[in-house]
């Protein structure tokens, strides 16, 4: 009796889970890209995430805002994230160690498409932002003499549809962004 209910609990857990893969194959996917921290690379990073997001349908305005998104966080990792500062406190680190490590700084992206939503992770190992609610004011730039004008997260918020600065001096910056694509295809609306 006891392990007929076993079997039953161990087909019933079966069916769920193949109900789960299936149902996820649809509507769950993603994607991760690790690359240089060098600003050629920007044009590949958010060219890659457009890429991602075709299965969704997006319009062209979509896709450029999600690029304009991408573009923005991708270059404050290079730009703010690895800078001359962030290479003074690395070597100190790494002389502190008694051992020189020559890693190449990285920008880490990770996607997920979520039904209709895009959910973009941006990630850096840089020097980190003390102050995040002073960063995100529009207008604020560390580096005015760069004539750096203090707009990309505005522009992040502006185009996605959510938007999330998670930070540590010294260990790094995540973004993360949200933004529901593609509502409908001109096809379903016949
Ligand atoms: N990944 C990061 N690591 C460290 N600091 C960052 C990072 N991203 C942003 N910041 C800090 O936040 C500030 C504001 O960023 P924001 O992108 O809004 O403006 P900006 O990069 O200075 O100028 P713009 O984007 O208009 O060229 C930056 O000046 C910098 O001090
Ligand atoms: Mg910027």
């Amino acid at each position: 009796m006891n392990s007929k209910t076993e079997e039953q609990n161990f087909i019933q857990k079966m069916r769920e889970r193949e109900a789960y893969g299936k149902r996820n194959d649809k509507e769950h996917n993603e994607m991760q890209i690790e690359f240089d921290a060098v600003s050629i690379n920007e044009a590949f990073a958010r060219t890659a995430v457009a890429s991602f997001l075709t299965p969704l349908n997006p319009t062209l305005e979509e896709i450029s805002d999600v690029k304009t998104a991408v573009s923005e966080a991708v270059t404050n990792a290079v730009i703010h994230g690895y800078d001359e500062e962030y290479f003074k406190q690395y070597r100190i680190r790494t002389e502190d160690q008694g051992e020189e490590k020559q890693t190449k700084p990285k920008v880490y992206i990770h996607c997920v498409l979520d039904g209709d939503v895009l959910h973009v992770e941006i990630w850096d190992k840089g020097k980190g932002i003390a102050n995040i609610e002073l960063a995100m004011e529009p207008l604020y730039t560390s580096k005015p003499e760069q004539d750096r004008s203090g707009m990309g997260f505005a522009f992040m918020e502006a185009f996605m549809d959510d938007l999330e600065v998670i930070s540590e001096p010294g260990y790094g910056t995540t973004v993360l962004m949200k933004k529901k694509v593609g509502v409908s295809s001109w096809i379903d609306e016949e």
